[in-house]
């Protein structure tokens, strides 16, 4: 039996399209009904969060590897406790979601101290691990859609700063592969990029030319960037992606990694073509 953790989220159900029917498969979701639209009819769906210890324990009976994502950085009890219950059911290998900044020595950020942490905790659990770290998922964009579509703008901070972003489908098919070969995988930490680096401005004239629409960039302050994720996000979140973003800046991101490529056996998907699979959403 494979567990999936955020299932529902953006890498997760991409692992659960590509494990469904092919293992016997177990999705842990705060939201059951949401999940069962993902899951396909032999998946189990396991009603749990990471807050509730008994609910681990129930969703990890069991289970031989386990897919591990955790999406709040002011809450560092969520991989203490699947650490701890892992261990207890008797799981062979986590497979860890974690983050490339986490190689950076100069990134300190709230996101950052908080996934070195989750690796240090998988690595001294005594179970097998697999450290999954992506750069900036190409997905973030999907954040412009609503401006692109309205207005033909794309607003966003460090707009000439590169960053070699990754196609979440390809973080996906990584984490199939270590999810199903333990013997390959254990031990080892995978930088995730996409192809090349490349800068928010443009990416915003690439989805111009898949739009066939001139779109127009729009340069954010930190301060302008900083308002607009306290919306959405809590301060000190908002304050560790814009400290983040300010290393961009100094080119921080811009390495490509050649692990994607090898582990797949083709090249890592570029952002011509995510955007390109994603044009319903920009074009409304
Ligand atoms: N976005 C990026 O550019 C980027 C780059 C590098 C690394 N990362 C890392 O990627 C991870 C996020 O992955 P993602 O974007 O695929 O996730 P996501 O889309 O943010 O989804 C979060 C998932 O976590 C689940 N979840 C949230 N709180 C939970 C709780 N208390 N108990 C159980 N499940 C809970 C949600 O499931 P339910 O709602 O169904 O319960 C959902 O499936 C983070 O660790 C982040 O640091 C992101």
């Amino acid at each position: 039996m494979i567990l999936l953790t955020g299932a529902t989220g953006t890498v997760g159900r991409l692992v659960t399209r590509r494990l469904s029917g092919l293992v016997p498969l177990r999705l842990l979701t705060r939201d059951p009904k949401r999940a069962a639209a993902l899951a396909g009819p032999q998946d189990e769906v396991s009603g749990g969060d990471f807050d509730d210890r008994p609910s681990l324990d129930r969703a990890l009976t069991g289970v031989r590897s386990a897919l591990l994502v955790t999406a709040n950085p002011l809450a560092p009890a969520h991989d203490e406790r699947f650490v701890a219950a892992a261990r207890a059911a008797g799981v062979r290998h986590v497979v860890k979601l974690s983050a490339l900044a986490v190689t950076d020595p100069g990134a300190n950020d709230l996101i950052t101290t908080w996934q070195r942490h989750n690796e240090q905790l998988l690595r001294g659990s005594g179970l097998l691990w697999t450290l999954l770290r992506p750069r900036a998922f190409m997905t973030n964009t999907l954040g412009w859609a609503p401006s692109v579509r309205e207005e033909g703008v794309v607003r966003a901070q460090n707009g000439t700063a590169a960053n070699a972003t990754v196609d979440p489908r390809d973080i996906a098919e990584v984490a199939v592969r270590a999810l199903l070969d333990t013997d390959a995988h254990a031990g080892r930490a995978h930088a995730l990029t996409g192809p090349e680096a490349m800068s928010a401005v443009r990416q915003t004239e690439i989805l111009g030319e898949v739009l066939h629409r001139p779109l127009r960039f729009v340069e954010l302050t930190e301060d302008e960037a900083r308002r607009r994720l306290l919306t959405r996000l809590p301060g000190p979140v908002a304050d560790a992606l814009v400290e983040s973003a300010g290393r961009a800046r100094a080119g921080a991101k811009a390495r490509v990694d050649p692990t994607t490529a090898e582990l797949l056996g083709r090249p890592a998907g570029g952002y011509r073509e995510w955007a390109r699979d994603h044009l319903p959403e920009f074009r409304g």
